[in-house]
């Protein structure tokens, strides 16, 4: 029996929704779906607004435009993350200075931030990775002291919290995805989070191509024209109306994946006490959303012969981000400065199977196939 490390998991609700929104007559973005769906997040999480992306990349692409980013203007970025939390400033002008991780987990080193800050810093990109809080008092706390903006990348971090807090709602602005690969999913999709009211009106421009269409819908203005800069960052209402179905069953869909990443704990935990690989750290002002199940192993070697010896027996573990500092693209732009505990997650985090329809028997099995490979 093979386990693949993901399948994107149907409620069954999806086609019917699509259904519904076809014949809705109203196929384009910005319509009942969606308006549902921003609703939903926007009581649920008590976000100022929320607006459809067609993908996470797109959700910070507009945070950047928000941002004002200019030319030369700098963002401070973990280099462990997924390259759009990079790009999306990078597009709109910004010089990317790079952070280092913790040493207990793979999200941005705050004590190490301070020291990062210039004249041009405007923006911090927390990374909540595996959906699990990065410290977010003391980034806001240095945000205030020196006047910058923060955009929350929690593209994994959906119904994941900080102190009680939901993360996405503790930047100025914040980014998820429901790509495939994450616990709520459309495909591809994403969402802005707006927490600063200021923002809220230019968003809605930029989300409708540089246009005050959404305005015009509401009946606020009589006719709709060209505002400012933007583009086409809605989804349309297929994707809203698939969406739509995955939120209805939220609460299951999260129970399950818990129940799962427990399950994983409670069987590893014995292997990593004697020494073999450290656990996932979730600090004690985080939950955790079950986004992903990972390990860190001592060494690229050690993981490689790992995920080899897995996939002989169809189990397929997979490692995770290339440190960005030392990527093809920005390795001669990158200030040299060595960045080491991002290097060790990128030659050591090795990413299990997690979805909604793995059972507790597979996870079982990958457990026991784990340690007769270690121990
Ligand atoms: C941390 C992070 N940011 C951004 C993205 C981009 O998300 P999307 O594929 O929805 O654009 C990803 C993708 O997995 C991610 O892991």
């Amino acid at each position: 029996m093979s386990i693949p490390f993901n399948i994107p998991h149907l409620t069954g609700k999806e086609a019917q929704y699509m259904d519904q929104a076809a014949c809705n007559g109203k196929l384009s973005g910005n319509g009942e779906f969606t308006k549902r769906c921003q609703l939903f997040f926007e009581r649920k999480y008590g976000f100022k607004k929320c607006l459809l992306t067609t993908s996470c990349t797109d959700a910070l692409e507009m945070a950047a435009i928000l941002c004002d980013i200019q030319p030369g203007d700098e963002v401070i970025v973990p280099s462990y993350t997924f390259v759009s939390s990079a790009l999306a400033f990078l597009r709109a002008g910004a010089k990317i200075v790079f952070a280092d991780s913790m040493k207990c987990n793979p999200n941005i080193d705050a004590e190490q931030i301070e020291n990062l800050i210039t004249p041009k810093t405007k923006v911090i990109v927390p990374v909540h990775y595996a959906g699990v809080a990065c410290d977010m008092d003391s980034i806001m706390e240095i945000a205030v002291k020196h006047h910058l903006l923060v955009v929350e990348d929690a593209a994994q971090a959906i119904d994941s919290y900080y102190k009680g807090k939901p993360l996405g709602t503790i930047g100025h602005l914040s980014a998820f995805s429901f790509h495939d690969t994450k616990n709520i999913i459309s495909g591809e999709g994403g969402m802005l989070g707006i927490n600063d009211v200021q923002f809220i009106r230019r968003a809605e421009i930029v989300w409708e191509k540089g246009t005050n269409r959404a305005e015009f819908f509401r009946g606020e203005v009589n006719k709709y024209g060209w505002c400012d800069i933007g583009s086409s960052f809605l989804p349309s209402e297929l994707v809203a109306a698939f969406l739509w179905a995955q939120l209805e069953d939220m609460e299951d869909i999260q129970i399950k994946r818990k129940r799962l990443w427990n399950k994983y704990y409670e069987m590893m935990s014995p292997i990593a006490k004697q020494g073999h690989f450290s656990l996932p750290d979730v600090p004690e002002y985080a939950t955790n959303n079950a986004h992903m199940f990972y390990l860190v192993c001592h060494s690229l070697q050690e993981r490689t012969a790992l995920i080899k010896r897995l996939k002989e027996v169809d189990i397929v573990a997979v490692f995770h981000y290339l440190s960005l500092h030392c990527s093809e693209f920005y390795k001669d732009k990158h200030d040299g400065r060595p960045l080491p505990e991002c290097d060790r997650f990128a030659d050591c985090l090795v990413r299990f199977p997690m979805y909604y329809d793995l059972n507790e028997k597979d996870v079982e099995l990958i457990c026991k196939t784990v340690k007769a490979i270690v121990c």
